[in-house]
C-alpha cells in the first residue's frame, strides 16, 4: 500500500496559543495509520513548543515536525539563519528547500538551493525540494524546462537520494485558491519522477503536490499514480481541514 504523505507547511502565521490549539485538537481526532506520514512545519521559533506539544499529548508517534528553511552550515557568523542541526535538535525530521517563496522573495538560485539539500542530507535532517514553474514559464511552455533545472541543480551534489522527498508547486497555484488540474499535476509529478528514476534508477521518491490543496481537492491528487502526498499551506493552519485532508 502507497504511503501518503500530508505535509502542513505554515509558512508566518500561528503563535504560540494557536500553534498548542492546533496539536490538541489534531490529537483529539489523529488516528494511527501505516499508510500516512503526516508532518507540519511551524515557524522555526515555534518548533520547541510544537515538539513538546506533541510528546505531551501522545501522539509524537504520529505526527513528525520539519523546519521550513536552514541554512548550508552548521554555525557562524550568518545572523537570522538556522542550521540542520539546530532543527534536529528541536525535533525536526525534514526541511522544506527551495520553497517558491525562498526564490522569489529573497533570491534563493537553484545551486544555493542545492548546497543546501547536500548539506541536509549530510546533517541527516530529510530534504523536502520544492520545484515549480510561473505562470509566464507556463504560458511560454517552460513549465518542465524549469522544473528540471530547479532538480538537476538542487540535486546536482546528491548521489544518494535515500530521504530525499519532492514537492511540485507550481507558483501560479500557491495561495490563491486554483489549483492545478489533476491530470497536469499528475502529468509534471509523473515526469519529475522519471527524472529521478534517470538519474538514481529508483522509483520510490516521494513526490508530492503543493498549490491551493484543501479538503475538497486533496483526495483527487491522491488517487493518481504518482501523487505521493501534498504539501498544504493556508489549509494547514486549522486542524480540522488538516485532518479532513487524510484520506
Ligand atoms: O508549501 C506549501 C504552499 O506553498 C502551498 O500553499 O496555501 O496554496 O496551500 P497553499
Amino acid at each position: 500500500m502507497r504511503k501518503i504523505h500530508l505535509f502542513g507547511n505554515w509558512k508566518m502565521n500561528m503563535l504560540s496559543q494557536e500553534t498548542d490549539s492546533f496539536f490538541t485538537i489534531l490529537a483529539e481526532r489523529l488516528t494511527q495509520s501505516p499508510d500516512l506520514c503526516l508532518a507540519v512545519f511551524p515557524p522555526s521559533v515555534y518548533l520547541e513548543r510544537s515538539r513538546r506539544s506533541i510528546v505531551e499529548l501522545g501522539i509524537a508517534d504520529k505526527v513528525s515536525l520539519g523546519v521550513q528553511n536552514v541554512y548550508h552550515e552548521d554555525k557562524g557568523a550568518f545572523t537570522g539563519e538556522i542550521s540542520p542541526s539546530m532543527a534536529l535538535d528541536l525535533g525536526a525530521s525534514y526541511a522544506i528547500l527551495g520553497h517558491s517563496e525562498r526564490r522569489s522573495l529573497f533570491g534563493e538560485t537553484s545551486e544555493f538551493v542545492g548546497r543546501k539539500v547536500s548539506f541536509c542530507f549530510q546533517k541527516g535532517l530529510r530534504p523536502v525540494l520544492c520545484v515549480g514553474e510561473t505562470l509566464e514559464d507556463r504560458d511560454k511552455g517552460l513549465a518542465w524546462s524549469v522544473v528540471e533545472e530547479q532538480l538537476s541543480k538542487g540535486l546536482l551534489d546528491l548521489s544518494d537520494p535515500s530521504g530525499l522527498l519532492v514537492a511540485y508547486e507550481p507558483v501560479w497555484a500557491i495561495g490563491t485558491g486554483r489549483s492545478a488540474s489533476k491530470e497536469d499535476a499528475q502529468g509534471m509529478c509523473c515526469d519529475i519522477r522519471n527524472w529521478l528514476a534517470k538519474k538514481y534508477d529508483v522509483r520510490d521518491i516521494p513526490v508530492l503536490y503543493g498549490g491551493s490543496v484543501k479538503p475538497e481537492n486533496a483526495g483527487e491528487f491522491f488517487s493518481t499514480e504518482d501523487i505521493d502526498g501534498a504539501l498544504v499551506g493556508g489549509a494547514s493552519l486549522n486542524p480540522k481541514s488538516f485532518l479532513d485532508m487524510i484520506p
